[in-house]
């Protein structure tokens, strides 16, 4: 797949967790070492959600510096925010006609709305506004606008996918062969990074680690992953312990396997478990937090890579919307 474009999205709905960047923005940064890559900062998704104009900017430069700060490789990679490309407005509203309803009533999200309404006896379409509804359109016209060959996704967002290739394939069959056909690539499962308190991290559940947290609120987090209340002298089992679950994702096999002997073999207290997990992710991030505040404090940086990204994308968005104008208006 080397010749492909890769394409994907990021929505800015929150500070990036050590779960978002392990099981979704780590992967992308690796995939932009040996490819071309089209990413964006998902504004306009958030904003069904998101009324805080403030936080979502704030949100969006989190994201960028992330990107930046680990290692995104900007020589095969163009950044931008999604709504700095006006023509990404022109295709969605396009794509709205040839978009049969029953496909957006078929949308997990939305259907998972309905079922929660119908459950709580309320009105099936309470608290869905137009943006919830056409979600799936907007992502469709992000992927059909830069003739995007492959799309990385996690197992949530294959649906969307799956909805732009059927989109696509309305507008081909109506106009003509315009669209490329976009491939979902569902990455390697690393399975899910446990929070402070042993359920999946997320930001729903408010146990989250933040990837760049300041050297001295990590430690604060880290000390509070909850444990069960064996002694020091008692073995314990690493593959259960949310300690070695995210100490592994950070260290390298050997000493992996030492702090794993360290809790088979017993007499290692959880106290000094959490400080060696602290001391290896502190390490590792050190650098690119360094860097990640830096960029931060310079927004104007972020803003020069994010308007660089932007002209290019804006230059392929142009041709599209020309070639489906003619195509739809004559
Ligand atoms: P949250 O659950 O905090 O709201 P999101 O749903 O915004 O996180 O997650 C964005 C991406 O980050 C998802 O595509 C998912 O693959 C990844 N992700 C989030 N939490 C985890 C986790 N605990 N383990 C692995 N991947 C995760
Ligand atoms: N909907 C995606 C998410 O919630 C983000 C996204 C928006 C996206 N546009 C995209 C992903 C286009 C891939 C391609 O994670």
């Amino acid at each position: 797949m080397n010749d492909k474009i890769v394409l994907t999205g990021i929505k800015p709905t929150g500070t990036p967790h050590i779960g978002n960047y392990l099981g979704a923005l780590k992967p992308l940064i690796e995939l932009s070492q040996n490819h071309k890559t089209i990413m964006f900062i998902a504004d306009l998704h958030a904003l069904n959600a998101e009324k805080d104009a403030k936080a979502l900017k704030q949100h969006t430069y989190e994201i960028a510096a992330l990107l930046i700060a680990a290692g995104l490789n900007l020589e095969n990679a163009i950044l931008f925010r999604q709504s700095d490309i006006d023509e990404i407005y022109k295709l969605s509203n396009f794509l709205m006609n040839v978009t049969p309803k029953g496909l957006m009533n078929r949308a997990h999200s939305y259907k998972a709305m309905v079922e929660k309404n119908t459950e709580s006896g309320v009105d099936v379409d309470a608290g869905v506004n137009m943006g919830l509804y056409t979600y799936p359109v907007l992502m469709a016209a992000d992927i059909l606008l830069y003739n995007s060959d492959i799309v990385p996704v996690g197992k949530d967002q294959k649906q969307h996918v799956e909805f732009a290739r059927d989109i696509a394939g309305y507008f081909n069959n109506t106009y003509g062969e315009t669209f490329k056909m976009p491939e979902p690539v569902i990455g390697e499962d690393i399975g899910l990074i446990p929070g402070l308190d042993g359920r999946k991290m997320s930001k729903s559940y408010d146990n989250t680690i933040p990837l760049f947290a300041p050297s001295n609120e990590l430690k604060k987090k880290i000390m509070r992953i909850i444990t069960d209340s064996k002694t020091p002298e008692e073995p314990k089992n690493p593959d259960e312990s949310t300690i070695f679950q995210l100490y592994k994702q950070f260290a390298s096999e050997s000493e992996t396997e030492t702090f794993r002997k360290m809790f088979l073999d017993g007499g290692m207290g959880y106290g000094t478990a959490k400080t060696m997990l602290f001391e290896k992710i502190d390490s590792v991030l050190s650098k690119p937090r360094a860097e990640y505040e830096r960029l931060l404090n310079n927004k104007q940086e972020i803003d020069a890579i994010l308007q660089s990204g932007a002209d290019i994308a804006r230059k392929i968005a142009s041709r599209t919307i020309e070639k489906v104008k003619k195509k739809m208006l004559g």
